[in-house]
Protein backbone atom coordinates (compact mmCIF):
# COMPACT_ATOMS: atom_id res chain seq x y z
CA UNK A 1 0.00 0.00 0.00
CA UNK A 2 0.87 3.87 -0.65
CA UNK A 3 -0.12 6.99 -0.49
CA UNK A 4 0.57 8.79 -3.86
CA UNK A 5 0.87 12.59 -3.93
CA UNK A 6 0.56 14.90 -6.73
CA UNK A 7 1.26 18.29 -5.97
CA UNK A 8 0.98 21.55 -8.34
CA UNK A 9 1.88 19.63 -11.05
CA UNK A 10 2.65 21.37 -14.41
CA UNK A 11 3.73 19.68 -17.81
CA UNK A 12 3.90 21.49 -21.25
CA UNK A 13 4.61 20.11 -24.76
CA UNK A 14 6.18 22.61 -26.44
CA UNK A 15 3.04 25.65 -26.08
CA UNK A 16 0.32 23.22 -24.94
CA UNK A 17 -0.01 22.83 -21.31
CA UNK A 18 -1.08 18.74 -21.01
CA UNK A 19 -1.20 19.52 -17.60
CA UNK A 20 -1.85 22.58 -15.37
CA UNK A 21 -1.25 22.90 -11.63
CA UNK A 22 -2.84 19.23 -11.17
CA UNK A 23 -2.85 18.37 -7.08
CA UNK A 24 -4.96 15.14 -5.96
CA UNK A 25 -3.97 12.95 -3.21
CA UNK A 26 -4.73 9.04 -4.05
CA UNK A 27 -5.25 8.20 -0.98
CA UNK A 28 -3.82 4.93 0.60
CA UNK A 29 -5.03 1.22 -0.53
CA UNK A 30 -7.57 2.85 -2.72
CA UNK A 31 -9.58 2.68 -5.85
CA UNK A 32 -9.38 6.18 -7.89
CA UNK A 33 -11.00 6.42 -11.10
CA UNK A 34 -9.74 9.70 -13.66
CA UNK A 35 -11.85 10.81 -15.82
CA UNK A 36 -11.62 13.43 -18.62
CA UNK A 37 -12.10 14.06 -22.57
CA UNK A 38 -9.27 12.83 -24.95
CA UNK A 39 -6.47 15.03 -24.82
CA UNK A 40 -7.29 16.64 -21.28
CA UNK A 41 -4.19 15.06 -19.95
CA UNK A 42 -4.75 11.54 -18.06
CA UNK A 43 -2.21 9.27 -19.42
CA UNK A 44 0.58 12.23 -18.65
CA UNK A 45 -0.36 12.08 -14.94
CA UNK A 46 -0.13 8.46 -15.13
CA UNK A 47 3.33 8.89 -16.75
CA UNK A 48 4.53 10.93 -14.53
CA UNK A 49 3.56 9.12 -11.78
CA UNK A 50 5.54 6.40 -12.51
CA UNK A 51 8.18 7.94 -13.44
CA UNK A 52 8.75 7.57 -17.19
CA UNK A 53 7.90 11.42 -17.77
CA UNK A 54 8.72 14.44 -14.92
CA UNK A 55 6.55 17.37 -14.09
CA UNK A 56 8.11 21.05 -15.32
CA UNK A 57 6.47 22.30 -12.07
CA UNK A 58 5.44 20.64 -8.66
CA UNK A 59 6.25 17.32 -7.06
CA UNK A 60 5.18 13.65 -7.15
CA UNK A 61 5.81 11.51 -3.85
CA UNK A 62 5.14 8.14 -3.22
CA UNK A 63 4.65 7.11 0.29
CA UNK A 64 6.97 10.62 1.26
CA UNK A 65 9.16 9.88 -1.28
CA UNK A 66 9.87 12.14 -4.55
CA UNK A 67 9.43 9.60 -7.62
CA UNK A 68 12.66 10.96 -9.25
CA UNK A 69 14.68 10.04 -6.46
CA UNK A 70 13.34 6.33 -6.39
CA UNK A 71 14.99 4.20 -9.55
CA UNK A 72 12.36 2.24 -11.76
CA UNK A 73 12.75 -0.74 -10.29
CA UNK A 74 12.85 0.00 -6.59
CA UNK A 75 8.99 1.83 -7.27
CA UNK A 76 7.17 -0.92 -6.93
CA UNK A 77 4.78 0.17 -9.34
CA UNK A 78 2.59 -1.52 -11.93
CA UNK A 79 1.15 -0.67 -14.88
CA UNK A 80 -0.45 -0.95 -17.88
CA UNK A 81 -0.76 1.53 -20.51
CA UNK A 82 -2.98 2.46 -23.52
CA UNK A 83 -1.01 0.57 -25.59
CA UNK A 84 -0.04 -2.25 -23.59
CA UNK A 85 2.85 -3.35 -25.68
CA UNK A 86 2.76 -7.12 -25.21
CA UNK A 87 6.81 -9.07 -25.59
CA UNK A 88 5.55 -11.32 -29.26
CA UNK A 89 8.04 -13.67 -28.85
CA UNK A 90 6.92 -14.80 -25.37
CA UNK A 91 4.67 -16.85 -24.42
CA UNK A 92 1.72 -15.55 -22.62
CA UNK A 93 3.03 -16.81 -19.37
CA UNK A 94 6.23 -15.38 -20.02
CA UNK A 95 4.95 -12.12 -20.44
CA UNK A 96 3.05 -12.43 -17.15
CA UNK A 97 6.07 -13.61 -15.47
CA UNK A 98 8.42 -11.15 -16.93
CA UNK A 99 8.52 -8.52 -13.94
CA UNK A 100 8.92 -11.57 -11.71
CA UNK A 101 11.85 -13.12 -13.40
CA UNK A 102 13.51 -10.13 -13.28
CA UNK A 103 13.22 -9.35 -9.99
CA UNK A 104 15.06 -12.51 -9.96
CA UNK A 105 12.04 -14.72 -7.79
CA UNK A 106 12.69 -18.72 -8.05
CA UNK A 107 11.15 -21.04 -10.48
CA UNK A 108 8.50 -22.71 -8.86
CA UNK A 109 7.10 -19.55 -6.82
CA UNK A 110 6.85 -17.69 -10.04
CA UNK A 111 5.50 -20.74 -11.96
CA UNK A 112 2.67 -20.65 -9.28
CA UNK A 113 1.88 -17.27 -9.05
CA UNK A 114 2.01 -16.27 -12.88
CA UNK A 115 -0.86 -19.39 -13.01
CA UNK A 116 -2.63 -17.73 -10.14
CA UNK A 117 -2.41 -14.25 -12.14
CA UNK A 118 -3.70 -15.72 -15.47
CA UNK A 119 -6.86 -18.18 -13.74
CA UNK A 120 -7.87 -14.32 -12.29
CA UNK A 121 -8.38 -13.01 -15.63
CA UNK A 122 -9.35 -16.25 -17.16
CA UNK A 123 -6.60 -17.37 -19.15
CA UNK A 124 -5.77 -20.17 -16.93
CA UNK A 125 -5.30 -22.29 -19.99
CA UNK A 126 -3.82 -20.20 -23.02
CA UNK A 127 -0.32 -19.95 -21.06
CA UNK A 128 1.66 -21.50 -23.77
CA UNK A 129 -0.03 -19.28 -26.75
CA UNK A 130 1.81 -16.02 -28.32
CA UNK A 131 0.24 -12.63 -28.16
CA UNK A 132 -0.60 -12.76 -32.12
CA UNK A 133 -2.69 -16.05 -31.25
CA UNK A 134 -4.74 -14.45 -28.78
CA UNK A 135 -7.83 -11.29 -29.21
CA UNK A 136 -7.24 -8.12 -28.45
CA UNK A 137 -9.55 -8.63 -25.11
CA UNK A 138 -7.56 -11.47 -24.28
CA UNK A 139 -4.16 -9.16 -25.00
CA UNK A 140 -5.66 -7.14 -22.61
CA UNK A 141 -6.17 -9.37 -19.85
CA UNK A 142 -2.66 -10.82 -20.67
CA UNK A 143 -1.54 -6.92 -19.88
CA UNK A 144 -3.55 -6.90 -16.74
CA UNK A 145 -2.24 -9.67 -14.93
CA UNK A 146 1.27 -8.45 -16.15
CA UNK A 147 0.77 -5.18 -14.31
CA UNK A 148 -0.61 -6.87 -10.70
CA UNK A 149 1.29 -10.27 -10.47
CA UNK A 150 4.23 -8.40 -9.25
CA UNK A 151 2.20 -7.28 -6.04
CA UNK A 152 2.89 -3.78 -7.03
CA UNK A 153 2.46 -0.74 -3.85
CA UNK A 154 0.49 1.31 -7.10
CA UNK A 155 -1.07 0.28 -9.87
CA UNK A 156 -1.47 2.21 -12.70
CA UNK A 157 -4.29 1.68 -15.00
CA UNK A 158 -5.01 3.05 -18.45
CA UNK A 159 -8.05 1.82 -19.81
CA UNK A 160 -8.09 -1.21 -18.99
CA UNK A 161 -10.79 -2.83 -19.91
CA UNK A 162 -11.55 -1.10 -23.10
CA UNK A 163 -11.21 -4.14 -25.48
CA UNK A 164 -13.55 -6.40 -23.45
CA UNK A 165 -17.12 -7.09 -24.24
CA UNK A 166 -19.80 -6.06 -21.81
CA UNK A 167 -20.21 -9.39 -19.93
CA UNK A 168 -16.21 -10.34 -19.65
CA UNK A 169 -15.99 -6.42 -18.82
CA UNK A 170 -18.01 -6.71 -15.90
CA UNK A 171 -16.58 -9.69 -14.46
CA UNK A 172 -13.19 -8.16 -15.31
CA UNK A 173 -14.47 -5.28 -12.89
CA UNK A 174 -15.55 -7.69 -10.73
CA UNK A 175 -12.13 -9.24 -10.54
CA UNK A 176 -10.02 -6.20 -10.52
CA UNK A 177 -11.78 -4.68 -7.37
CA UNK A 178 -11.31 -8.27 -5.48
CA UNK A 179 -7.52 -8.03 -6.19
CA UNK A 180 -7.27 -4.55 -5.47
CA UNK A 181 -9.19 -5.06 -2.24
CA UNK A 182 -7.13 -7.94 -1.48
CA UNK A 183 -3.56 -7.17 -2.21
CA UNK A 184 -4.60 -3.54 -0.74
CA UNK A 185 -2.98 -1.84 -3.89
CA UNK A 186 -3.32 1.72 -4.26
CA UNK A 187 -4.78 1.59 -7.95
CA UNK A 188 -5.22 4.68 -9.85
CA UNK A 189 -7.63 4.39 -13.01
CA UNK A 190 -8.43 5.86 -16.22
CA UNK A 191 -11.13 5.01 -17.86
CA UNK A 192 -13.60 6.77 -20.25
CA UNK A 193 -16.88 4.93 -19.01
CA UNK A 194 -18.58 6.53 -16.20
CA UNK A 195 -20.63 3.98 -15.04
CA UNK A 196 -17.32 1.58 -14.26
CA UNK A 197 -16.05 4.86 -12.46
CA UNK A 198 -18.74 5.47 -10.76
CA UNK A 199 -19.12 1.75 -9.29
CA UNK A 200 -15.92 0.64 -9.06
CA UNK A 201 -14.14 3.84 -7.55
CA UNK A 202 -14.01 4.96 -3.91
CA UNK A 203 -12.94 8.74 -5.49
CA UNK A 204 -13.54 10.23 -8.95
CA UNK A 205 -11.38 13.04 -9.88
CA UNK A 206 -12.41 14.78 -13.68
CA UNK A 207 -9.39 16.31 -15.50
CA UNK A 208 -10.24 18.94 -18.37
CA UNK A 209 -7.97 20.49 -20.26
CA UNK A 210 -5.29 19.91 -18.36
CA UNK A 211 -7.04 21.35 -14.89
CA UNK A 212 -8.49 18.77 -12.76
CA UNK A 213 -12.20 20.27 -12.46
CA UNK A 214 -13.81 18.18 -10.00
CA UNK A 215 -12.82 15.21 -7.41
CA UNK A 216 -14.22 13.18 -4.43
CA UNK A 217 -16.32 10.51 -3.57
CA UNK A 218 -18.35 8.84 -6.44
CA UNK A 219 -22.02 9.88 -5.35
CA UNK A 220 -20.66 13.81 -3.99
CA UNK A 221 -19.43 13.83 -7.29
CA UNK A 222 -22.69 12.87 -9.13
CA UNK A 223 -25.09 15.16 -6.73
CA UNK A 224 -23.11 18.15 -6.59
CA UNK A 225 -21.45 18.81 -9.94
CA UNK A 226 -19.54 22.12 -9.63
CA UNK A 227 -19.93 23.15 -12.94
CA UNK A 228 -21.68 22.35 -16.33
CA UNK A 229 -19.30 20.32 -17.61
CA UNK A 230 -18.64 17.44 -14.85
CA UNK A 231 -22.71 17.60 -14.73
CA UNK A 232 -22.83 16.68 -18.51
CA UNK A 233 -19.63 14.38 -18.23
CA UNK A 234 -20.37 12.33 -15.64
CA UNK A 235 -23.87 11.17 -15.97
CA UNK A 236 -26.47 13.36 -17.74
CA UNK A 237 -28.16 16.98 -16.89
CA UNK A 238 -30.74 19.52 -18.11
CA UNK A 239 -28.43 22.90 -17.93
CA UNK A 240 -31.29 25.69 -17.53
CA UNK A 241 -29.77 29.20 -17.72
CA UNK A 242 -31.54 32.64 -16.47
CA UNK A 243 -31.52 35.63 -13.74
CA UNK A 244 -31.34 35.11 -10.42
CA UNK A 245 -34.20 35.23 -8.38
CA UNK A 246 -35.09 34.70 -4.80
CA UNK A 247 -34.52 31.17 -4.33
CA UNK A 248 -34.07 30.31 -7.55
CA UNK A 249 -33.75 31.27 -11.51
CA UNK A 250 -35.96 32.59 -13.49
CA UNK A 251 -35.71 31.53 -17.15
CA UNK A 252 -36.11 33.71 -20.88
CA UNK A 253 -39.65 31.96 -21.15
CA UNK A 254 -40.56 33.21 -17.44
CA UNK A 255 -40.64 29.89 -15.70
CA UNK A 256 -39.08 29.60 -12.50
CA UNK A 257 -37.38 26.93 -10.62
CA UNK A 258 -37.05 26.90 -7.46
CA UNK A 259 -33.30 25.67 -5.69
CA UNK A 260 -33.36 24.13 -2.23
CA UNK A 261 -29.79 25.60 -1.60
CA UNK A 262 -29.53 28.45 -3.94
CA UNK A 263 -26.18 30.27 -4.40
CA UNK A 264 -26.68 34.01 -4.37
CA UNK A 265 -26.53 35.24 -7.97
CA UNK A 266 -26.31 32.17 -9.88
CA UNK A 267 -27.69 31.96 -12.80
CA UNK A 268 -28.15 28.19 -13.87
CA UNK A 269 -28.86 24.89 -12.63
CA UNK A 270 -28.64 21.16 -13.79
CA UNK A 271 -31.56 18.52 -13.11
CA UNK A 272 -30.57 15.32 -13.72
CA UNK A 273 -32.62 13.47 -16.42
CA UNK A 274 -33.81 10.54 -13.63
CA UNK A 275 -34.98 13.04 -11.26
CA UNK A 276 -38.08 14.76 -13.08
CA UNK A 277 -41.22 12.47 -13.21
CA UNK A 278 -43.98 12.21 -15.20
CA UNK A 279 -47.20 13.02 -13.18
CA UNK A 280 -49.68 10.30 -13.68
CA UNK A 281 -52.98 11.58 -14.53
CA UNK A 282 -54.62 12.20 -10.78
CA UNK A 283 -52.08 11.14 -8.88
CA UNK A 284 -50.78 14.62 -6.51
CA UNK A 285 -47.80 16.34 -6.97
CA UNK A 286 -45.80 16.44 -4.05
CA UNK A 287 -45.62 19.96 -2.43
CA UNK A 288 -42.92 22.44 -3.01
CA UNK A 289 -41.77 20.72 -6.34
CA UNK A 290 -40.84 22.12 -9.46
CA UNK A 291 -43.71 21.76 -11.51
CA UNK A 292 -44.20 22.13 -15.34
CA UNK A 293 -46.68 21.58 -18.14
CA UNK A 294 -44.58 20.27 -21.35
CA UNK A 295 -45.58 18.59 -24.45
CA UNK A 296 -43.52 15.30 -25.26
CA UNK A 297 -41.39 15.56 -28.69
CA UNK A 298 -39.30 12.58 -28.86
CA UNK A 299 -38.98 9.17 -27.16
CA UNK A 300 -35.81 7.19 -27.58
CA UNK A 301 -36.71 3.30 -25.66
CA UNK A 302 -33.51 1.43 -24.75
CA UNK A 303 -35.38 -1.73 -23.13
CA UNK A 304 -35.05 -1.00 -19.14
CA UNK A 305 -35.09 2.58 -19.78
CA UNK A 306 -37.40 5.16 -21.61
CA UNK A 307 -35.77 8.85 -22.30
CA UNK A 308 -37.95 11.43 -23.66
CA UNK A 309 -37.29 15.28 -24.83
CA UNK A 310 -40.30 17.39 -23.49
CA UNK A 311 -40.78 20.88 -24.53
CA UNK A 312 -42.09 23.37 -21.84
CA UNK A 313 -43.15 26.34 -23.61
CA UNK A 314 -39.70 26.65 -25.04
CA UNK A 315 -37.27 25.01 -22.86
CA UNK A 316 -36.55 21.25 -23.97
CA UNK A 317 -36.13 18.88 -20.92
CA UNK A 318 -34.42 15.82 -20.53
CA UNK A 319 -36.46 12.77 -18.73
CA UNK A 320 -35.50 9.44 -17.93
CA UNK A 321 -38.66 6.63 -17.25
CA UNK A 322 -37.83 3.47 -15.89
CA UNK A 323 -39.94 0.60 -17.97
CA UNK A 324 -41.86 -0.93 -15.12
CA UNK A 325 -44.48 -2.28 -17.73
CA UNK A 326 -47.07 0.47 -17.14
CA UNK A 327 -48.86 2.41 -20.03
CA UNK A 328 -46.01 4.88 -20.79
CA UNK A 329 -46.73 8.42 -22.30
CA UNK A 330 -46.21 8.82 -26.27
CA UNK A 331 -44.76 11.94 -28.84
CA UNK A 332 -47.21 14.81 -28.69
CA UNK A 333 -49.08 13.65 -25.34
CA UNK A 334 -49.53 16.21 -23.18
CA UNK A 335 -47.94 15.76 -19.48
CA UNK A 336 -46.90 17.11 -16.16
CA UNK A 337 -43.34 17.11 -15.08
CA UNK A 338 -42.12 17.84 -11.61
CA UNK A 339 -39.36 17.45 -9.56
CA UNK A 340 -37.63 18.47 -6.35
CA UNK A 341 -36.11 21.63 -5.17
CA UNK A 342 -33.73 19.42 -3.58
CA UNK A 343 -33.02 18.06 -6.79
CA UNK A 344 -31.95 21.18 -8.67
CA UNK A 345 -28.10 21.90 -8.24
CA UNK A 346 -26.86 25.43 -9.16
CA UNK A 347 -24.31 25.37 -11.31
CA UNK A 348 -21.38 27.91 -10.63
CA UNK A 349 -18.86 27.75 -13.18
CA UNK A 350 -18.41 26.43 -17.30
N1 LIG B 1 5.01 13.46 -25.89
C1 LIG B 1 4.12 14.37 -26.26
N2 LIG B 1 4.45 15.35 -27.12
C2 LIG B 1 3.56 16.30 -27.47
N3 LIG B 1 2.29 16.36 -27.02
C3 LIG B 1 1.91 15.42 -26.17
C4 LIG B 1 2.79 14.36 -25.74
N4 LIG B 1 2.10 13.57 -24.89
C5 LIG B 1 0.86 14.09 -24.80
N5 LIG B 1 0.74 15.18 -25.56
C6 LIG B 1 -0.46 16.04 -25.66
O1 LIG B 1 -0.90 16.34 -24.36
C7 LIG B 1 -2.31 16.30 -24.27
C8 LIG B 1 -2.73 15.28 -23.20
O2 LIG B 1 -2.43 13.99 -23.67
P1 LIG B 1 -2.82 12.68 -22.86
O3 LIG B 1 -2.23 11.54 -23.58
O4 LIG B 1 -2.43 12.86 -21.45
O5 LIG B 1 -4.42 12.68 -22.99
P2 LIG B 1 -5.47 11.64 -22.41
O6 LIG B 1 -6.33 12.38 -21.43
O7 LIG B 1 -4.78 10.42 -21.95
O8 LIG B 1 -6.36 11.32 -23.71
P3 LIG B 1 -7.02 9.93 -24.22
O9 LIG B 1 -8.28 9.77 -23.47
O10 LIG B 1 -7.26 10.20 -25.69
O11 LIG B 1 -6.04 8.82 -24.01
C9 LIG B 1 -2.81 15.95 -25.66
O12 LIG B 1 -3.18 17.15 -26.30
C10 LIG B 1 -1.61 15.34 -26.33
O13 LIG B 1 -1.62 15.53 -27.72
MG1 LIG C 1 -4.71 8.49 -22.62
Amino acid sequence: MAHVSVRNVSRSFGAHKALDDVSIDFPDGGFYALLGPSGSGKTTLLRLIAGFDFPDEGQIAIDGDSVERVPVEKRRIGMMFQNYALFPNMSVRDNVGFGLSVRGEPRHKMAAEVQAALDLVQLGSLGERRPHQLSGGQRQRVALARAFVTRPRVLLLDEPLSALDKALRVDMQFELKRIQREIGITTIFVTHDQEEALTMSDRIGILRDGRLVQEGPPDETYERPGSAFAATFLGDANICEGIAIEGGIRLANGTEINIEKPVKGCTRCAIRPERIRIATSGAPIPAGDNRLHGTILRRVFAGNIITYFVDCSGLELKVLVQNDGSIQPYINDAVRLHWSKASTVPIVSD
